[in-house]
């Protein structure tokens, strides 16, 4: 119970909510009605815009569950595909659902022919993204409005094929936007490949040379999905529910999620993390670096460390870590200098006072881009196949958000702005 800040001081009445775990919750919606104020978070770090059974983390104690199931669990006994549905559809699959949603996804993997012309209008040069970005959104002109509409009229099947369709899609888009960037042909999924190896096959074969499958290069990238695959109220799936709030098609708000991801303190950090070790360049120049972070020089980050929940290893930095060392052993890379670089930098990080004082730890990105470059993905790729991954959790989200009715997402503003005021007389056309 809170009280009026006037001279009534009237007791104001707001409901605390219980989640299974985690903190209670002060339920708002009373506030404006009985006090006439709004409360002040942005960024909305102190608040939960949603009810979600999805997705648990603990940033205190590094904590992270999808439907309950711990994600080093995750990570060692499902593969993507079965983190995909039991995401969307609360547990993980039984055999006859598992056999039937891989069948369905090599089904739905192909893109409309025309799409092809789409990628005729980028320039060749064009970031990966931007591609991703603007072919995604017209997929909903060859795959109608299927999963939303203002008056949720769309049935649930129609639902579940839109969300099959967005993650079986999203590796060959993908493939193509690098492709079509690299002026090669464009490959098709190959049915008897698993996901994560038809990535790579889409990625890397040729037309008269398909890519040998390694089985440990294609369960490192599987696992690396499923680190990806969903985050809770990240700002990329807050989006995707903001814009899913308005009825319109799931292309377009998986589109808009691609926008968020985007940028360099979300999903773009694994390219700038690579960036700043080339800049750093090798061991010796690891002091120097770090001052410009501590004087908080130009703005210098150690990109891959500090996240706005974790406030201890994010536990995903650490299984990162190790498909690192199995990827790197497996292409006889053991000895790289930029892992040796990275290793050092964490180390040295570890047991820095400005980092220990902040509670900064190696996030999901510090060691992905360094697989993924060693597995001959370039960089300008890694945010498009953290988007592949994402996919699973954004269509999940978005389906839950539509099943809870929550209504259009409308955040207020605290106005700084001038009090109404004319224009003056003399401005203006008619002046
Ligand atoms: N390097 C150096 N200093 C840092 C870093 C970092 N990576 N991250 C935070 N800090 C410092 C800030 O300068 C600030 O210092 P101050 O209190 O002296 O002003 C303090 O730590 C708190 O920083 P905030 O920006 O307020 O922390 P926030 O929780 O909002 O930021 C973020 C989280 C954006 C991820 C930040 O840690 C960052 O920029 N990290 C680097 C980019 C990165 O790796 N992003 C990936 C995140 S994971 C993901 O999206 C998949």
């Amino acid at each position: 119970m809170l009280c009026k800040a006037d001279d009534s001081a009237q007791p104001i009445h707001l409901d605390s909510m219980e989640g299974q775990i985690g903190p209670d919750v002060v339920d708002m919606r009373g506030l404006y009605k009985q006090a006439g104020v709004f409360s002040y978070d942005p960024g909305f770090a102190n608040t939960a815009a949603c009810q979600s059974a999805i997705t648990y983390i603990d940033g205190e104690e590094g904590i992270l569950l999808h439907r309950g199931y711990p994600i080093e669990q995750l990570c060692e006994k499902a593969s993507f595909t079965d983190v995909a549905w039991l995401l969307s559809h609360g547990e993980l699959p039984d055999a006859r659902q598992k056999v039937r949603f891989e069948q369905g996804l090599m089904a739905e993997a192909h893109l409309h022919e025309q799409i092809r012309n789409f990628f005729n209008g980028f320039r060749r040069d064009s970031h990966p993204m931007a591609m991703l970005c603007g072919t995604l959104a017209g997929l909903s002109s060859f795959y109608g409005n299927q999963g939303a509409d203002q008056r949720h009229r769309i049935t649930p099947e129609e639902r579940e094929m839109s969300t099959l369709r967005l993650v079986a899609k999203m590796p060959t888009l993908a493939a193509w936007v690098y492709r079509y960037s690299r002026g090669l042909p464009l490959i098709y999924p190959r049915p008897g490949l698993s996901y994560a190896e038809n990535c790579l096959h889409m990625l890397f074969s040729m037309p008269e040379a398909p890519w040998a499958v390694n089985p440990v290069l294609a369960r490192a990238f599987d696992r690396i999905l499923i680190l990806h695959a969903d985050h809770g109220q990240n700002v990329s799936t807050s989006t995707v529910r903001t814009v899913g709030s308005t009825g319109v098609n799931p292309f377009a708000c998986i589109a808009a999620g691609v926008a968020a991801l985007w940028g360099p303190a979300h999903g773009g950090a694994n390219e700038a993390v690579l960036d700043m070790l080339d800049e750093i360049g090798t061991v010796d120049g690891i002091p120097d670096f770090m001052n410009r972070v501590r004087n908080q020089k130009d703005g210098t980050r150690l990109m891959g460390f500090g996240h706005r929940v974790y406030k201890k290893l994010d536990p995903r930095a650490g299984l990162m870590r190790r498909i690192c060392h199995e990827v790197l052993a497996e292409l006889g890379m053991d000895h790289d200098p930029r892992l040796e670089l990275a290793l050092k930098l964490e180390e040295t990080a570890l047991n820095d006072e400005y980092f220990i004082s902040r509670r900064l730890y190696p996030n999901v990105d510090f060691y992905s881009g360094i697989i993924l470059r060693a597995m001959g993905i370039p960089s300008s790729m890694f945010t498009v196949f953290f988007a592949v991954a994402r996919t699973a959790g954004w269509v999940a989200q978005w389906k839950e958000m539509l099943e809870s009715r929550p209504g259009i997402s409308r955040p207020r503003a605290l106005y700084v702005g001038p009090t109404r005021r004319d224009v003056p007389p003399s401005y203006g056309v008619e002046g």
